[in-house]
């Protein structure tokens, strides 16, 4: 079976940054002579001190280090936001679309400046230095971004709690990087209900002691001040200056820890340097976004996530971009907002989640048909293999057929995109996310011998064999555990913990976490083939898999299933459902059991926790662990309640 592919149109290859020629010319130079390469693109920022060094790295266990530009210093700050100002500084660089629609606020690069300037001497009069963290735990409004390039203007390193989290993950967040400050806001609105984030603020500081804060009101409800620890924004704001010099920062020093789960251990502080971060992050969203001059560019993650600070806030105003900044959800009021805020802003790059195609799918294409999607030119989608049958919908629906789907395959620890097609270059295939980017080597090894297999058809685990710029430094407070799980495993490369599989024409396709592979009688597998062919299934909204002990195959297959809306379940829908993916994949995918799930388990930010899937289908939910980062707990009730027998 060959897979479709969507070769890019000749119109958008011939105005695009890169066409197939150059993506390979660019490509070879970029592996050949890495040096000269990033020596050359490392040029598109502006240095207050020009570096003379490039590249010092090394992968080799346990010496692990990752220097690039060591010798040049710069402000991330200046780089996005001073220098558009002499040739945009009346050009937005924010729209702001709040959560109820006919709210919106436009922020020029000359605005951008003052309110950052003057949060900047906020922070400074607070007591906040060079190199102290400050902990984000903000709403999606502009103060957001203000409040990272603030630190970012005086060398403070921020660390963004997600919004969704608990006052528990929000105290050992604040501990663990021993916090100078908070920001946050009294209450955040979101589908229509405030979330209490200055609530969730005054619980983590019972837990793990005061901490000055910084309060926006946004909504004017919330707890309210507390004297002598909590300051209104509004009132210190007033008083402060606009003029904020910005501090000379080395390269090599840290602009945020951001914390992301592993499997197992609490959350690692994930550390993102100055220099070689934003290098990455700027020419990502300019190649992979085909971003021209003068288009929107909207991606929904919040910037809570690495998502938002690469691509919400770093990359786009690096490149002197209009960045859309949405304080909502994508079906409040009903399930055509995100595509009303695409025509009422015209947006041409639009970049969201699989999760979030795949749940507007199960509603329909009238939400979408009624607007005017005219301006789109980029479809972009991150987080989490896509399947074909969304990929087709984004295609089809959103898209038009005639829109170039981008899927970026990355990391938090990546900084910015690895894989992903490039809109004038690479034709897509859906559900691959194609290519590397101009740096990146991927390789694929043996699992277990840990050898490269050096095919052009190779199945394995995902490694990366050099360095790129924006690649995380170290744990944040625990450097060993940074080379212990990224290093120790395969000896000389980054280990990504992806599965992956590359065809014959050298495609990339994740097949999910490597802990979410199965092994079923000796065939290997993943989950996200499995859900994909039951996501293709006609009454089913969403699918997990995950494997259970079974004393035959070693694993069997244990499969939740959302049905759509209004579909009965049944056990004929089983029997169905179970020949569908026979027949879709063959009979050694066939799921041993599945069961009705009304919901999934998922963070706040989508992302499905089979940790605790597992543990259910393993008959093991006594010990299911912290549930607190769940959007919806009492769905894992349900889940156990309804647990399938294993037999
Ligand atoms: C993991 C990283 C990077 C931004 C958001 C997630 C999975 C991410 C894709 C994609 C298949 C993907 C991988 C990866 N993933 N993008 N396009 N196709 N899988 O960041 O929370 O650090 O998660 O997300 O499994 O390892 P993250």
């Amino acid at each position: 079976m060959t897979d479709p592919i969507f070769p890019p149109s000749a119109k958008v290859a011939a105005n695009a940054h890169a066409d197939a020629k150059k993506y390979e010319e660019m490509y070879a130079a970029s592996v050949n002579d890495p040096e000269s390469f990033w020596g050359e693109h490392g040029k598109r920022l502006d240095w207050m001190t020009p570096y003379t060094k490039v590249k010092n790295t090394t992968f080799a266990y346990p010496d692990v280090s990752i220097k690039w530009y060591e010798d040049g210093e710069l402000n991330v700050c200046v780089n996005c936001v001073d220098r558009h100002l002499e040739k945009r500084g009346d050009q937005v660089a924010i729209i702001w679309e709040s959560d109820e629609p006919g709210g919106d606020e436009k922020i020029t690069y000359k605005k951008l400046h003052q309110e950052v300037s003057k949060l900047a001497n906020v922070y400074k009069s607070l007591g906040v230095k060079k190199g102290d963290r400050v902990v984000l735990y903000m709403p999606m409004i502009p103060e957001a971004a203000y409040a990272m390039l603030a630190c970012a203007r005086i060398g403070a390193i921020h660390s963004i709690v997600f919004g969704g989290f608990s006052p528990d993950a929000l105290a050992s967040r604040i501990a663990d990087s021993k916090a100078a400050l908070v920001v946050t806001a009294d209450e955040g609105p979101r589908g229509g209900r405030a979330v209490g984030l200055k609530k969730n603020v005054d619980a983590a500081l019972d837990i793990c002691g005061d901490v000055t804060t910084l309060v926006v009101a946004r909504t004017g409800g919330g707890p309210g001040n507390k004297e002598g620890r909590d300051h209104d924004y509004a009132t210190l704001m007033a008083d402060a200056s606009p003029d904020c010099p910005a501090e000379k920062m080395n390269a090599e020093d840290p602009l945020f820890v951001l914390y992301t789960s592993g499997s197992t251990g609490k959350p690692k502080g994930v550390v993102h340097t100055s220099g070689g971060y934003l290098v990455s992050a700027s020419m990502t969203h300019q190649y992979t976004f085909d971003y021209h001059d003068g288009d929107v560019y909207w991606c929904t993650a919040d910037v809570g996530w690495i998502t938002g600070h690469s691509y919400i806030v770093y990359g786009p105003l690096a490149n002197g971009a209009t960045t859309l900044m949405f304080e909502g959800t994508p079906t409040y009021p009903d399930a055509s907002r995100f595509w009303q805020v695409c025509e009422k802003h015209k947006v041409n790059q639009f970049y969201t989640a699989p999760t979030a195609i795949r749940s507007l799918m199960a509603l329909g294409d009238d939400p979408v048909n009624k607007c005017d999607l005219s301006a789109l030119k980029v479809l972009g989608t991150v987080g989490e293999p896509i399947n074909p049958e969304a990929w087709n919908w984004y295609h089809n629906v959103v898209g038009k057929g005639k829109v170039p789907i981008v899927d970026t395959w990355w990391q938090t620890e990546t900084g910015a995109h690895m894989m992903t097609p490039l809109p004038g270059a690479t034709p897509t295939k859906p559900g691959s996310a194609t290519k590397p980017f101009f740096g990146v080597q991927p390789v694929v090894l043996d699992p277990t011998t840990g050898k490269e297999i050096t095919t052009t058809e190779a199945e394995g685990v995902l490694a990366i064999k050099d360095s790129w710029p924006s690649q995380m430094r170290t744990v944040y407070g625990d450097h060993e555990r940074f080379v212990n799980t990224y290093f120790a495993a395969y000896k000389g490369y980054y280990f990504t913990e992806d599965g992956c599989r590359r065809d014959k024409d050298g495609y990339y396709w994740i097949t999910g976490r490597v802990d979410d592979v199965l092994n079923v009688s000796g065939h290997r597998m993943g989950t996200a083939e499995i859900e994909s062919a039951l996501v293709a299934h006609p009454n089913v909204a969403e699918a997990a898999v995950v494997g259970y002990p079974h004393a035959v195959k070693g694993q069997g297959i244990y499969c939740y299933v959302t049905l759509n809306a209004g579909v009965e379940s049944s056990d004929d829908l089983r029997v169905e459902l179970r020949n569908w993916v026979r027949k879709q994949i063959g009979p050694v995918a066939s799921p041993d059991l599945i069961q009705w799930a009304p919901g999934l388990p998922k963070t706040r930010s989508g992302k499905i926790m089979r940790r605790i899937l597992r543990k259910v289908a393993e008959d093991d939910f006594g010990s299911l662990g912290d549930t607190s980062t769940l959007a919806e707990p009492e769905v894992v009730d349900d889940l156990i309640a309804n647990r399938m027998n294993r037999g």
